[in-house]
């Protein structure tokens, strides 16, 4: 049994996704948690703004629920060719606390999924070279749905399968 977080970096159509991959997980008899970083509404990312402690947001829950998931599986929708600023503006503030984000990345097997306007690839790759720099696992198979393309639930089972290894 594998211990998964759904990482969503919006409310909408991928939030519902990631609702889809939680229930494929526990169907398969694994755990599954969801988080979304539209809603934790975090402050933007700025070096001044992370140097003063006041007006740091306190990301040690994400960070915890980051380290205990053996799996992620990262949602977003494409923004302009990449991911939306919530996405990156997260990255940045758990990687101040640099080991307990080495610890939580290095290895990590992750997943990515993407309900976009158009075909969503440009956001997989775009999410792909992130998670890959830093450290994480990022297996091969991907989903990729929109307006016109409907998620396929063969792919999301294969990838629970692959990354529950
Ligand atoms: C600022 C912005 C930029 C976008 N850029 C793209 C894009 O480059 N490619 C694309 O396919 N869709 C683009 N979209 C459409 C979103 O990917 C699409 O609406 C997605 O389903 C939104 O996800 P959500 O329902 O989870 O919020 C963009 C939407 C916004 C708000």
């Amino acid at each position: 049994m594998a211990n998964f977080l759904m990482i969503t970096a919006t409310s909408g159509t991928n939030l519902e996704l990631a609702e889809r991959f939680a229930a494929v997980a526990r169907d398969k008899g694994h755990t599954a948690e969801i988080v979304d970083l539209a809603e934790m509404d975090l402050p933007m990312f700025t070096i001044a703004r992370s140097s003063d402690s006041e007006q740091s947001p306190d990301v040690s829950d994400l960070t915890e629920q980051m380290i205990d998931a053996d799996a992620w599986i990262v949602l977003a929708p494409e923004y302009n060719g990449s991911f939306p600023p919530t996405l990156n503006n997260a990255i940045a503030w758990l990687s101040r606390d640099w080991q307990n984000f080495r610890k939580m990345c290095t290895g990590k097997p992750v997943g990515l999924a993407t309900h976009s306007g158009g075909g969503g690839a440009h956001v997989i790759m775009a999410m792909r070279s992130m998670f890959s720099f830093i450290g994480a696992d990022v297996i091969g198979r991907a989903l990729t749905s929109g307006r016109n393309k409907e998620a396929n639930p063969e792919t999301m089972d294969a990838m629970v399968e692959n990354l529950a290894r």
